[in-house]
């Protein structure tokens, strides 16, 4: 879920409050699943603009917080997470990270983008993979998007977790709303080498010239060009080290891991931790030594930082073995009684409550002159098939492409599987609902139906 989705993979860029309440002024299909023109958040207005891509059933997730619900596997995930961070990081007596878990999922491109040295022209921005209001504000895409708010308050030790949205293909581990723990630990050189006087966290350059006549470069692998490498060394032995403790604490010792080089814009070095499980390696989360150009922005001139981010889906499916990912939004006790009143740490495996039968309906159709298979917005595609479907579209797959060869027109087959997680749908109930996403593809994207 965290890193392994489209864009993240290719480029390696990767509570809610009661207070939102979505206005819908206005809902046309028409014009592909862009369908509001103003939304109205904690009695803010956002105006909508050739970037709002926001849909209502995106919205309708707002303030859900699941994981801040009692019985729901992820807040049990949180809980376990936030708990090994209290119990292993403590300053006379008091825990040394604080925890946000409420923070507003809107945010601007600032903050999600920006702050994070992520460039202008970067792909992770782009609409088709992000859910924006409009150009300058969207639901954020990482929790890492609060990370320099929050090192400018003041703060040096703290987990930030919350819902993040980001537009995708469906399938059992995909969902558009999914939750994230991010964090950040800094240091200053007395709490780093507090024994060696000697030892210092920046390169003596970068004294000399003052940090800000000094370019900032990440072109040797091993660390920034301002750190020394005894520091970066240190804070990346301290960061495998405290991410490890936490995989075993929630997967117990035996627990087989690896480490794998990454890139980030907003750390250097970086790395993924992959667990093995299953049969295969689960990446779970990305980590990183963070860019002194983020602290400094911030107003700190004398830290190193580690920082990292993980997905909470992600764990909780492997850790009590949950199949589907829609299973976390489930309202029914079947489900949630697996969870209800445990004790955190008891192991829990999950027991499909009964297994529904799937319908699976194809859709086929010609796509608009000038549009070739490439240029069809399929995340557009895969957002109207789900605002109207709903939860019970399981998955969205492309069965087949074709180029008529006389007319040079494209056409595409995707497989719709359907299924309730809770009942038996009937075919005519499937068959109508796959008539309305037909009826508004059509007017949406301009399409053929074959
Ligand atoms: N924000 C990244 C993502 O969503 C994950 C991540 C990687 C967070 C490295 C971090 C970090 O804080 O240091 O894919």
């Amino acid at each position: 879920m965290l890193l392994k989705r489209q864009y993240i993979t290719m480029l390696k860029l990767f509570n809610t409050n009661r207070l939102i309440t979505p206005v819908l002024n206005k809902c046309n299909h028409s014009t592909a699943a862009k369908s509001v023109t103003a939304v109205k958040i904690n009695g803010t207005e956002f105006i909508s603009d050739e970037y709002t891509n926001v849909t209502p059933k995106i919205m309708s997730y707002l303030g859900k917080n699941l994981h801040l619900r009692k019985d729901n596997p992820l807040s049990m995930v949180r809980q376990r997470i936030v708990q090994y961070f209290y119990k292993s990081f403590t300053h006379r007596g008091n825990p040394t990270f604080s925890v946000y878990d409420n923070l507003s999922p809107i945010v601007t491109t600032k903050q999600n983008f920006d702050d994070l040295l992520i460039p202008a022209d970067h792909p992770s921005r782009a609409k088709a993979d992000c859910y924006y209001i409009n150009k300058d504000t969207l639901f954020r895409a990482h929790m890492t998007a609060h990370q320099s708010e929050l090192l400018r308050s003041g703060l040096n030790n703290f987990l930030m977790i919350g819902d993040v949205y980001r537009r995708d293909e469906i399938d059992s581990t995909h969902f558009p709303v999914f939750h994230q723990v991010d964090a950040v630990r800094s240091q200053r050189r007395d709490e780093l080498f507090p024994n060696h006087p000697d030892l210092d966290i920046f390169e003596p350059t970068f004294y000399k010239q003052k940090p800000h006549l000094f370019t900032n470069t990440i072109l040797d692998p091993t660390k920034q060009s301002c750190y020394t490498l005894e520091a970066t060394k240190l804070m990346e032995v301290q960061l495998k080290n405290h991410l490890i403790g936490l995989v075993q604490a929630l997967f117990g010792k035996d627990i087989k891991y690896r480490w794998v080089d990454a890139y980030f814009p907003f750390t250097h070095p970086s790395w993924e931790l992959e667990i093995y499980y299953e049969n295969d390696w689960l990446e779970v989360l990305g980590c990183g030594i963070v860019r002194n150009e983020i602290l400094l922005n911030s107003g700190l001139n004398d830290t190193i930082a580690y920082a990292f981010g993980l997905g909470l889906e992600r764990l909780a499916m492997a850790l009590y073995k949950i199949p589907d990912i829609r299973l976390m939004w489930s309202e029914d006790s079947g489900f949630l009684s697996q969870f209800h009143n445990k004790d955190l740490n008891a192991k829990i495996t999950y027991k499909p409550v009964s297994v529904f039968p799937q319908c699976v309906n194809d859709i086929s159709f010609w796509l608009p002159d000038n549009f070739t298979i490439d240029t069809f917005m399929s995340n557009d595609f895969y957002d109207l098939v789900r605002d109207i479907g709903g939860d019970i579209i399981e998955q969205v797959k492309l069965k087949d492409k074709f180029v008529h060869p006389k007319t040079k027109k494209h056409s595409l087959c995707f497989s719709i599987v359907y299924r309730h997680l809770e009942r038996t749908l009937t075919q005519a109930e499937v068959n109508q609902i796959h008539k309305a996403i037909e009826t508004a593809i059509v007017t949406a994207f301009n399409v053929t139906i074959r």
